[in-house]
């Protein structure tokens, strides 16, 4: 059963609790309606991607209640700064490196080095998030391939005994999903277009570059996307039923014996809890499995359904093959 609060003290503080344990609860912005989990907690924002039957991890937006909560995650530079104060709190989202001490957890950024950040232009929502005091990662609050919702009543014809809860701060005044900027890099790109034109952000900060390719969250992602999400250096072989003494082990439920380096996903073989330590498993054997002179990482099946449908495409990407990596024996290369 879903909640559904009133945008008054009581409907916030009862949201804010919710948000602060670990449940999942929409809220309305400018925009549309997003689907809120604490960001700092990827079992958390494992959920998001369970309710949403989200069949991968893209990654999500972490909102703020003003441009220094966000800062402190991100970092910021001057470009970043002149937009903010001139659009936020408004529908612009701004793509910037992350903080090594920021509180971002890799889940809600696809394990890419850099996070999304935005201040939302809905009174009742800022108090909301001043309130939990966190990041709060929250894409559309819809099932995965439906219609951005913009009313409380979209957000539970979908997602209905699926979240916590629903704030319902009225309908969405814009209904169109945020203008995504990247300003991860030397030039300013913009990866979705929406609230903010790019001529608005233009005046601001001078020429901004388009990207190519889907800004779809849901699209299938080209083989180009690739190189922007965090590969693996060490070849990754999925499905394994047997591990060699050169591999680490990524394992779910009863690890496989032999190996000398483990992670495992989950021993009780939960979706979730995988889901929530995958991206740091990876980097884990990644790093210490190439200081023991490992070779591989071996991977044991996860199922495929609910949240596995979007842990086993994100391992299928971590073992596609790379540009400029050879077939040969020792794939020494890889590890450069
Ligand atoms: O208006 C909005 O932006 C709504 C409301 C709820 O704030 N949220 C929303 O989130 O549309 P979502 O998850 O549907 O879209 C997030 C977009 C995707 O296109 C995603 O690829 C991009 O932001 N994105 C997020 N983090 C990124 C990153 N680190 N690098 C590049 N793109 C990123
Ligand atoms: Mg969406």
């Amino acid at each position: 059963m879903t909640e559904r609060l009133a945008a008054n003290s009581a409907g916030l503080s009862r949201a804010a609790e919710l948000l602060r344990s670990g449940g999942l609860v929409a809220f309305g912005t400018e925009t549309v309606y997003g689907l809120g989990a604490d960001a700092t907690d990827p079992l958390a924002v494992a959920r998001i991607f369970e309710a949403k039957n989200r069949p991968r991890f893209n990654p999500l937006i972490s909102h703020f209640a003003d441009a220094a909560h966000a800062f402190e995650h991100v970092v910021a530079d001057d470009r970043a700064r002149a937009l903010a104060a001139r659009f936020w709190p408004g529908p612009l989202t701004l793509v910037l490196p992350r903080r090594a001490n920021g509180w971002i957890c890799d889940l809600a950024a696809a394990g890419l080095p850099t996070a999304a950040v935005r201040v939302p232009a809905q009174d009742s929502t800022l108090a909301l998030l001043g309130a939990v005091d966190r990041p709060v990662a929250a894409p559309s609050a819809n099932l995965s391939g439906a219609v951005s919702p913009s009313d409380a009543d979209h957000v539970l014809d979908g997602l209905e005994g699926r979240i916590a809860a629903v704030l319902d701060t009225g309908p969405c005044r814009i209904g169109v999903e945020s203008t995504v900027l990247d300003l991860s890099g030397p030039s300013a790109v913009l990866l979705r277009p929406g609230g903010i034109t790019v001529e608005d952000i233009e005046a601001v900060i001078g020429p901004v570059g388009q990207s190519v390719g889907s800004d779809e969250p849901d699209a299938p992602v080209g083989p180009g996307m690739l190189k922007s999400h965090y590969a693996p250096g060490l070849p990754v072989r999925l499905d394994a039923s047997d591990v060699a003494v050169d591999e680490a082990l990524l394992a779910f439920g009863a690890p496989l014996s032999g190996a000398r380096l483990v992670w495992n996903l989950s021993a009780a073989g939960r979706l979730d809890e995988a889901a929530a330590r995958l991206f740091a498993g990876l980097r884990v054997l990644d790093r210490e499995g190439a200081a023991l002179g490992l070779r591989g990482i071996a991977v044991q099946p996860v199922p495929d359904g609910g949240l596995g449908a979007a842990i086993r495409d994100r391992l299928s990407r971590a073992a596609a093959p790379r540009p400029g990596s050879g077939s040969g024996s020792g794939g020494a290369s890889d590890l450069s």
